[in-house]
């Protein structure tokens, strides 16, 4: 191509550099963008016509030709060309040659500056509405789960010692609620994202008289962007976009790291799906959890993209800089890795197999009721710190002979106080010391399937 033809060849006596044109080119992976910014342009052209900039004629002949390169670029038919640098030019320099001079006045009051700011806005607005479907699908699994699961008794951990009696319902609503910040947090970044730039041109605005709010209501964005310097520089909404991810990514990454540990042999807590394992072609008994393991790892890989667009910006002045064409590459990972993985977690939740008796079996073994025996103490007039004492002698008595404090007998119970009586068994017992805890918030079994209830009104509610 000559130097010429580029869309800004004008002002130049010597062609790009090869090189220089491969560094520059965005188009290998912005060309993502496509149908967003066909949208955009769509949506300038009407307004540009409804203002008397473009005649009706021309806006339709636009239009229709910007359908076409649609249905091209769908078809697998279009020829994305590296010398025409990035998604904007290409669709425009090949409306030009299919609709002729109207094509070339679709540019008129834009810029790629706010194009492609808004472009991006777009896409991430798409984006978003979809991993927000998928991350509520997620959530009603574990709402669904954690009724089946309400009754059901594992050990709750700190420091990953067996601290006390809980109910796995219980434990996957813990889930449901860090999902449900990530989902409000997705919810309120949105409204930033849904901005429009267009208008800003390449950073002061236009001369020509357009219709910013005709434009924006035409692509559902909520409000302008406010100034125009600011429209096409920030890209703030990425990396809010880009934490909440990360957030997601944290929270799935623990989530792995649970379903890892419980899958173990060890453990022995939890049977994963055969089709979300693979096997080991040495070792003939594994069955490895590799999908959990992969979205822990994952993980990282979003943490980057974060870290890649909040040094993207923090250096620039205003208002567009080049730079920010390397927003893309980042938010699109993210987009696609957030995705994989929500897939990937509200597929496996539904299949999980709980192993009620191994769970059941690993709280009898830690002395996990043995706060409930210092409060048992503590009803019966002990101070709590005393009773803490005597508790701590009977689990010391207990790990002597191998016995949890449930299956002691009354008089070798009290030989530690004299308080004690038969009702002890009445806490001592795993059921006992859940369903004690029935205050909103508990792992009571009843206030489980209270929190399922109000769990799935408060997801249909957001
Ligand atoms: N490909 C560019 C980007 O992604 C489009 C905007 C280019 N603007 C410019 N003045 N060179 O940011």
């Amino acid at each position: 191509m000559s130097q010429l033809d580029k869309l800004w060849g004008g002002r130049f006596q010597e062609p790009t550099d090869k090189f220089v044109e491969a560094f520059t080119a965005s188009v290998s992976f912005d060309q993502r963008l496509y149908r967003h910014d066909i949208q955009g342009s769509v949506a300038h052209a009407r307004m540009l016509q409804s203002v008397g900039v473009l005649t009706e004629a021309e806006c339709l002949s636009i239009v229709k030709g910007l359908q076409e390169i649609l249905a091209e670029i769908e078809a697998g038919s279009f020829e994305w060309r590296q010398d025409l640098e990035d998604v904007h030019m290409n669709i425009e320099s090949r409306l030009t040659s299919r609709i002729g001079d109207a094509g070339k006045r679709l540019h008129t009051g834009r810029s790629r500056n706010d194009q492609v700011a808004t472009d991006i806005r777009l896409y991430l607005r798409d984006a978003v509405d979809r991993l927000m479907l998928q991350l509520r699908q997620l959530m009603e699994g574990l709402i669904n789960l954690a009724e089946l699961e309400a009754d059901t008794i594992m050990p709750g951990f700190t420091h990953l010692q067996t601290a006390q009696p809980i109910t796995l319902g219980h434990h996957l609503l813990a889930w449901f609620e860090m999902l449900m910040r990530d989902l409000e947090r997705f919810i309120d970044l949105r409204r930033r994202i849904n901005r429009m730039p267009l208008g800003a041109a390449a950073l002061a605005g236009t001369s020509y008289p357009i219709d910013r709010a005709l434009t924006a209501s035409l692509l559902g964005f909520e409000a302008v962007c406010e100034n125009s310097l600011d429209a096409v520089s920030d890209r703030d909404f990425a990396i809010e976009f880009a934490a909440a991810s990360s957030l997601v990514m944290m929270h799935l990454s623990r989530f792995s790291e649970e379903l890892v540990l419980w899958s173990s042999a060890q453990f022995g807590f939890v049977d994963l799906p055969d089709r979300f394992c693979t096997g080991s072609s040495i070792m003939p008994q594994k069955k490895n959890p590799d999908v959990p393991e992969l979205v822990r790892g994952k993980t990282g890989r979003v943490y980057g993209h974060l870290m890649s667009l909040l040094t993207l910006m923090k250096s620039q002045p205003l208002a567009y800089n080049k730079d920010n064409q390397e927003d893309k590459e980042p938010i699109f990972d993210t987009i696609d890795t957030l995705a994989g993985c929500l897939r990937a977690f509200a597929d496996m939740i539904p299949h999980l197999k709980p192993q009620r008796q191994r769970m059941r079996q690993a709280a009898l073994q830690g002395y996990a009721t043995a706060t409930d025996l210092a409060d048992y103490l503590v009803r019966k007039n002990i101070p709590f710190r005393d009773a803490h004492e005597i508790v701590g002698k009977a689990v010391r008595y207990g790990v002597d002979q191998g016995w949890d404090l449930s299956v002691m007998s009354l008089d070798q119970l009290r030989q530690f106080s004299p308080v004690i009586e038969q009702d002890v068994f009445e806490v001592l017992t795993l059921e006992g010391s859940v369903a004690l805890r029935k205050h909103r918030g508990g792992t009571a079994p009843e206030r489980v399937r209270q929190a399922v209830k109000e769990a799935r009104d408060r997801l249909r509610g957001i």
